[in-house]
């Protein structure tokens, strides 16, 4: 008999005898085995291109700390790149994109075509299938349209996503036609991904808080029901976690228009909150501060317990509230991983 995944039996509904755990951004800088990588790869994208590489630094972090789930190692940039959209992640700086043009026709974007560019993506996810240790899940993952929308028109980076939002609100049939190619981007890379072995999904809507409530509904609520009515489509049961970060409140309406399986919730939100109005509708993965990875001891571990705690009588899967930073110390990982393989309620 197959060992059974615990993220897995979870997103099912099942219960398992301890919270499965893995970290957002778990393969990264923190790490010494990546910057050793990192360095002899090239630039970042020859890295996430050359799956023997993108393969061993995926599994790096699971050989650590043993992770219930491995995540590709990709970025959520990927998809601009493989539309024809010039992108760069330089030392210091993050992703550099040349910025799209909302006033030019969106010539060119062509969803059908990623493929060729991402094929090594999907390798990678076949490599790893085939290396990963009994009972470890694997995840694959996409940006969400408007998260990545962001980075297009911006060409990067930013704090008010001003360009995006004036395109959105002052053109959105002009701005509905970005999304739409990122939907249909978007589901074309993601059931690739589930071909080639990914167990789970999640999209990363790392910008959905920067709108207010009736365009938060449109730009990322929508697109990201689609994208999922779409996957189930092929893959009925596929389960898919969203991560809509700063979505305070809109939370709940996130998770019951899109009907994701599980929400990733971020820092801000009230672990116990998120135990009221989310788990009744959906599962509930967050929600430690990375900033507590970096401090480690006993102000890490205390508010994992917490977390664990106000967490225990639902569908919880323990992450953290955003990824890991790279200043993180490998020793606190480990310091956390285990108090997490040893936690257990004392219901
Ligand atoms: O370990 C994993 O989680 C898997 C790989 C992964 C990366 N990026 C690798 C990466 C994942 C899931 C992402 C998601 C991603 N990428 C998001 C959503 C999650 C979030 O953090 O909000 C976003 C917004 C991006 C875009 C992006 N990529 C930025 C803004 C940056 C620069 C900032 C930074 O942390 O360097 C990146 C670069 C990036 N993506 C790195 C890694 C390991 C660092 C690149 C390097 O080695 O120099």
């Amino acid at each position: 008999m197959l060992q059974e995944k615990p993220l897995l039996t979870v997103l099912g509904g099942g219960k398992t005898k301890r919270v499965p755990f893995w970290f957002m951004r778990q393969a990264g800088r923190y790490l010494p085995e990546y910057r050793a990588l990192r360095k002899n790869a090239g630039s970042f994208l020859d890295l996430v291109y050359t799956p023997d590489f993108a393969v061993d630094v995926t599994l790096q972090p699971i050989r650590r700390f043993a992770m219930d789930a491995a995540i590709l190692f990709s970025d959520i940039l990927v998809i601009p790149h493989a539309l024809g959209q010039k992108v760069a992640f330089e030392e210091g700086r993050g992703p550099v994109l040349e910025a799209l043009d909302p006033a030019a026709p969106l010539k060119g974007l062509n969803a059908a075509d990623i493929h060729e560019t991402l094929s090594p993506v999907y390798e990678t996810l076949k490599g790893v299938s085939a290396e990963l240790p009994e009972g470890v899940a694997l995840i694959g993952f996409a940006g969400a349209p408007w998260t990545v929308a962001t980075y297009m028109v911006e060409g990067g980076s930013s704090a008010d996503h001003a360009k995006t939002k004036s395109w959105a609100y002052g053109d959105p049939e002009g701005f509905q036609t970005l999304i739409d190619i990122l939907v249909d981007a978007s589901v074309e890379y993601l059931l690739a991904q589930i071909d080639a072995g990914a167990e789970v999904i999640q999209l990363f809507d790392t910008w959905a808080g920067s709108l207010p409530e009736p365009a938060q509904r449109r730009w990322c609520i929508e697109p990201v029901k689609e994208i999922t009515s779409r996957l189930r489509q092929a893959h009925p049961e596929i389960p898919i976690i969203a991560f809509p970060r700063g979505a305070g409140p809109l939370y709940v309406d996130y998770a019951v228009e899109t009907g994701v399986n599980c929400m990733g919730i971020d820092t801000s939100l009230p672990a116990r909150w998120a135990a009221e109005n989310i788990q009744p509708i959906a599962g509930v993965q967050g929600n430690l501060d990375p900033r507590l990875l970096v401090v480690g001891g006993e102000a890490m571990k205390s508010e994992a317990r917490a977390i664990l705690e106000a967490l225990k009588g639902g569908v919880h899967i323990f992450n953290l509230g955003h990824g890991i930073t790279p200043e993180t110390p490998p020793e606190h990982v480990e310091e956390l991983s285990d108090l997490l393989r040893s936690w257990t309620s004392d219901e």
